[in-house]
Order: structure tokens, then sequence, then C-alpha cells
């Protein structure tokens, strides 16, 4: 039975646009993979553990080869949770409006949270390593204005930088669905790219 995980941080819940398209693509992969377990994680909702100075620590035992010790290992234990919710997971979506050109805080929150040394990554000799390499991840997000390739925005773009940096470090090669530009646009030029990213989503194969 395939895992998947659906990262949500859009707030906005029937209203995001993020979503609309991100559910077609949950819908696809349930049709190619009946019996999908599809596990929601909604930053907004969800309590995350504060990086707080204990599981900072915890963190700075592990980059330096050590064992977690101490109360690192009890404010440890959320963390470790997450990150393996992440792990059981067969395919990733991650749904995210762009806020101040980048993701949303509390879906960094969560990246902080779960990129880990050890778990998510490690170092070698020879450099960093990616430990959760073999998993599939999509990244649906939606934008106000247009930042796509070759725009005079394109260079403002956090999110999709970002996230190939991130996701890159463990291991993993997001592929992006966007619509853009949503707020510079008309009612029916929102549609329209709303449309098309669906159609984008309903064409990928999951079989
Ligand atoms: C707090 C906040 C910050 C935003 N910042 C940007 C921005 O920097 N650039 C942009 O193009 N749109 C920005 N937007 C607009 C959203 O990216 C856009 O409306 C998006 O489609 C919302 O997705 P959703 O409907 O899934 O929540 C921002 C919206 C909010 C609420």
């Amino acid at each position: 039975m395939k895992k998947v995980l659906h990262i949500i941080a859009s707030p906005r819940g029937v209203n995001s646009r993020t979503l609309r398209i991100a559910d077609a693509l949950i819908k696809k992969i349930q049709k190619d993979l009946p019996g999908a377990e599809i596990d929601i994680l909604d930053v907004f909702n969800e309590k995350l553990p504060e990086m707080n100075i204990t599981r900072v620590k915890g963190k700075y035992m592990l980059m330096s080869g050590q064992e977690l010790s101490g109360d690192a290992i009890a404010a440890w234990e959320e963390i470790k949770n997450h990150i393996n919710r992440f792990l059981a997971a067969d395919i990733i979506v991650i749904s995210t409006p762009m806020w101040n050109f980048g993701i949303p805080y509390k879906l960094k929150h969560y990246i902080d949270v779960v990129w880990q040394p050890g778990f998510m990554f490690k170092y070698t000799e020879t450099g960093p390593v990616g430990l959760a390499a073999g998993r599939k991840v999509f990244v649906v997000s939606t934008r106000g204005g247009d930042y796509s390739a070759k725009t005079p925005a394109e260079p403002f773009d956090q999110i999709t930088p970002y996230l190939k940096t991130v996701l890159g470090w463990a291991g993993l090669e997001p592929q992006f669905i966007s619509a853009q530009p949503m707020d510079a646009n008309t009612e029916e030029g929102r549609e329209a790219l709303i449309q098309a990213a669906i159609k984008q989503a309903e064409s990928i194969s999951f079989a």
C-alpha cells in the first residue's frame, strides 16, 4: 500500500487556489494507486515543536557526530515522530502559496523540525549525502504575481530555488506544478491558469 503525505501550507481551506490544484493531484494518485493512504499534515493546525535551546542543542550534538544525550533525548521525541512521518511516505505533496516571495513561515518551521542530520542527510568525507532518496515529491504552488521562468520577476521567486535546494539536500528531486499570476489577473484568467495546472496534475502517471 503506497503512502502519501500531503503537507498543506495554505490556511485558506476551501478558498485556497493551491489546494484546488493539489486536490486534483491527490485524486489522480488515488485513481492510479487505489487504496493509497493519504496522511494530511496541515502546518497551520499542527502543533509543531519549537526549535528551542534544548532541541537546537540536540541538533548540534548530531552535527558533531555525537548521540543525543541529557534533556535533548526527550525533547527530540516529537522531532523524531515528524521525521518518521515524513519518511513513511512514498509520495510527498507540498501545497504552498507564495508568502513574501517565499514559503509561509509555518512550512519553514516544519522544515526546520524535520531536516536533521543523520535522518534526512549525512555528512561524509566526500560531501553531504541525502537519506530520503527514492520518494516522489511534488510542489504545488500559486503566487499572486507571475514569477515563472524568463519573466522579469523570476529572480524574486524564493520558493522554487529554496525547495529545490532543501529537498535536494535530502536526496529528493521535486516536480513543480504552479499557477501564476493569481491576484494580478482577471477572474477568467485566474481560472484558466488553475484549470491548466489541474490538467498538468491529472497528466502525471503513478501507476
Ligand atoms: C501573507 C501573504 C503574503 C503574500 N505574499 C505574496 C508575494 O510575495 N508575492 C505574490 O506574488 N503573492 C503573494 N501573496 C498572494 C498569494 O501568493 C496568492 O494569493 C496565492 O494564490 C494564495 O494561495 P492560496 O489561495 O492557496 O492560499 C501573499 C498572500 C499572503 C496571504
